[in-house]
């Protein structure tokens, strides 16, 4: 069961990084190398699986253009070998650079080689890899998942008295924001042995992924007081699930989500959800800063951080007629 929230608990975050600017220094403001060639840049999308995914395909493409970059643009469908592919396409049309975030952690370290050996830098975006070989890839640009995880647990454990059972929508199965929310999250609530994950399952970061595993955790745990969804997506479905079986969502269950996209936001400001922390999509403007410079051999910071809040009931009606996404 949850104390009833009584203070703000964090800063409405600004779409800024802590270790790349908005000058572009040294790199040129136009979308050229350095022999004044258009930049052309391939980018390997995870898929369109969620609110926040959309915003943040339309901030590259928004920024790809602004920026006078000439953007390839695929979507993986969630799926790894679609994206080896597209990079593998990206390659072969020789882009001066590519991006990508990738839709799991491992696997590879084989097609980044092929581009670095066509001399072809790469940028992950959003998500990490899990390899050795850092060589692979310029900078990684994106949130730092555990903390978000972190800060969902903080919120559990302050709200929290008296036995507390759990249920877990997580991720996309191997998926960065999946691995590392959930390790953030059991960091945090270890400190109160009271709260117990009950059950913990993946939902694929959609919203009919939430809804069905919802639905059976229904049906087969006898008391859930919280649902800890790995995204707002996962957390609507949810919604739905639970009130399609006759309670009320952010009073007989509490939820806690990640993202605060602008559906995620509108639930939380009418109290069906009860806490968001946030992660940002909106890279493009960074990202195609990171660009530039890369393609011009100059030094960029190996990982560039969001900066990112979170949110409470409170906060999100204050927040949401200025969301832009
Ligand atoms: O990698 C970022 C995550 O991917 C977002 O939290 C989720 O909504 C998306 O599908």
């Amino acid at each position: 069961m949850l104390k009833k929230i009584t203070t703000a608990a964090s800063v409405i975050a600004l779409c800024a990084l802590t270790a790349c600017g908005s000058g572009s220094g040294g790199a040129g403001n136009n979308g050229t190398n350095a022999s004044g060639d258009t930049i052309t840049m391939g980018f390997a999308q995870v898929g369109a699986e969620s609110g926040w995914r959309t915003a943040n395909t339309k901030s590259i493409q928004d920024e790809a253009k602004a920026a006078g970059i000439d953007l390839k643009f695929s979507d993986a469908q969630q799926k790894q070998e679609n994206q080896i592919k597209a990079i593998r396409s990206y390659i072969q049309q020789k882009v001066k650079v590519i991006a990508f975030s990738p839709v799991v952690e491992t696997g590879w370290d084989t097609v980044l080689l092929e581009a670095k050996r066509a001399n072809i830098p790469v940028i992950l975006t959003d998500r990490a890899i899990d390899s050795d070989d850092k060589s692979l890839y310029k900078t990684f640009l994106g949130s730092d998942f555990v903390e978000e995880g972190k800060k969902a647990g903080d919120w559990l454990v302050q709200n929290a008295s008296g036995p507390t059972n759990v249920v877990e929508l997580q991720g996309t199965t191997g998926a960065a924001p999946a691995i590392d929310r959930k390790k953030g999250f059991e960091e945090k609530i270890a400190a109160k042995p009271d709260i117990k994950i009950v059950a913990s399952q993946t939902g694929d970061f959609t919203r009919s992924g939430g809804k069905q595993v919802m639905e059976a955790f229904l049906k087969s745990q006898p008391k859930i007081d919280v649902v800890y969804a790995h995204n707002d997506d996962m957390g609507l479905g949810a919604i739905e699930a639970i009130k399609a079986a006759g309670k009320v969502p952010g009073k007989d269950i509490k939820i806690i989500t990640v993202d605060a996209v602008k559906d995620g936001m509108t639930a939380l400001a009418n109290g069906e959800i009860n806490y968001i922390v946030e992660c940002n999509p909106l890279l493009g403007k960074q990202l195609m800063e990171l660009a530039k410079k890369v393609v011009k051999g100059e030094e960029v910071p190996p990982r560039v951080v969001t900066v990112e809040g979170t949110f409470t009931q409170e906060q999100a009606k204050a927040a949401l007629p200025q969301r832009q996404y």
